[in-house]
């Protein structure tokens, strides 16, 4: 069975087709390489191309003939997103749409959707069902709820059928070493924390302390990226077999304050480095945290890799690489 993965050269992307390919799916990647890397797809076939390109989309599914689609090609950052609204409805709303388009040109009926945590914006309830209110704070939920209204519209007349994923914080890299996220300007906190321990940033900022939580700072619930990746096999198996579009959330559960993440980034890596508490970031909600039971239910997942000190040692063996090898940030 034929999958075709946009944004499969990028972070999450990359490591969802490795567990396709290990699940014995067939992969085809396409990607413009904007944030994301040939040598990532890992001897995947890799179409470079844009989501904008519609007779570049028709083709690549004419030619493969994909059985399905997994959809990851997005920009992902909550405050650029505050600062470049426009950047993210183009590639997240307006591509997709191009997207859908040609899949439905090409008769392709099955998506599995990346979608976010950030769709529910301050949300009353934790943990966060995925029947909760809709009501994004920044750009870049706003652009991933926008197209979960496109995909249930279609979905109801038949014309396609979708798991979309709601993705919490995303973290750590491949276990065996081959993958990683490799983008030099990533606002993330946990490579930012590691990128300073390495003494890539002089210190780290830790932006807000006095938001409603235990310890001030906002909480966030991690998972590690090989977990999503089961989830994604997980949820493909389930829409083959049953069909019925559905949401779920992919987190474990339960979450972490920014100041215990940087504690454990400290432990595991045994290097001390500045902190400086500042301002609140914009668009910044103080807690979200998963209820993953409808995706246990639903699918059968079992996450493996339920612990920040692991999500960190492996985000901090692909630091430490990405360090001694320079050249996988630009290639
Ligand atoms: N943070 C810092 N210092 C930093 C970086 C981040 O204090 O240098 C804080 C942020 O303010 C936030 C927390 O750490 O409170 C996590 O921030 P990240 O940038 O790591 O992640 P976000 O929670 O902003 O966003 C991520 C993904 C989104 C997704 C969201 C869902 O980037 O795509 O998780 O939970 F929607």
């Amino acid at each position: 069975m034929k999958i075709l993965v946009t944004g499969g050269a990028g972070y999450i992307g990359s490591h969802v087709s490795v567990a396709l390919r290990e699940a014995g799916y067939e992969v085809i990647i396409f990607d413009n390489l904007s944030t994301g890397h040939r040598w990532a797809s890992l001897g995947t076939t890799l179409i470079e191309g844009d989501l904008s390109e519609m007779a570049l989309l028709v083709r690549t599914f004419e030619i493969f003939r994909p059985d399905a689609v997994m959809h990851f090609a997005a920009s992902i950052q909550v405050e650029e997103s505050v600062r470049e609204p426009l950047l993210y409805y183009r590639n997240n709303v307006a591509n997709t749409l191009n997207l859908l388009k040609a899949m439905q040109t090409c008769g392709i009926t099955d998506l599995i959707y990346s979608s976010t945590a950030a769709v529910y914006g301050i949300p009353k309830q934790i943990p966060i069902t995925e029947d909760a209110e809709l009501t994004p704070i920044n750009p870049y939920g706003s652009s991933k709820a926008m197209v979960e209204t496109v995909l249930r519209d279609l979905s109801r007349v038949g014309h396609i059928r979708y798991v979309a994923l709601r993705y919490f914080n995303v973290a750590g890299a491949d276990t065996k070493g081959r993958l990683g996220q490799a983008y030099a300007a990533s606002t993330h906190l946990i490579t930012r924390a590691l990128k300073t321990a390495l003494g890539i940033y002089d210190k780290l900022y830790i932006y807000g302390t006095d938001y409603p939580t235990p310890d001030g700072t906002c909480i966030r619930d991690y998972i590690h990226v090989e977990d999503l990746a089961s989830a994604h096999v997980a949820a493909l198996d389930y829409l083959r077999e049953k069909g019925n579009s559905i949401v779920m959330n992919c987190g474990y559960g339960h979450g972490y304050s920014v100041k215990e993440v940087v504690s454990t980034v400290k432990k595991v890596t045994g290097r001390d480095f500045p902190v400086e508490e500042t301002a609140r970031r914009r668009g910044d909600p103080p807690v979200l945290v998963a209820d993953s039971s409808r995706l246990r239910a639903t699918t059968g997942w079992i996450p493996r890799y339920d612990n920040l000190f692991f999500i960190i040692e492996t985000a901090w063996s692909w630091e430490q690489k990405l360090k001694d090898n320079p050249e996988l940030l630009k290639t």
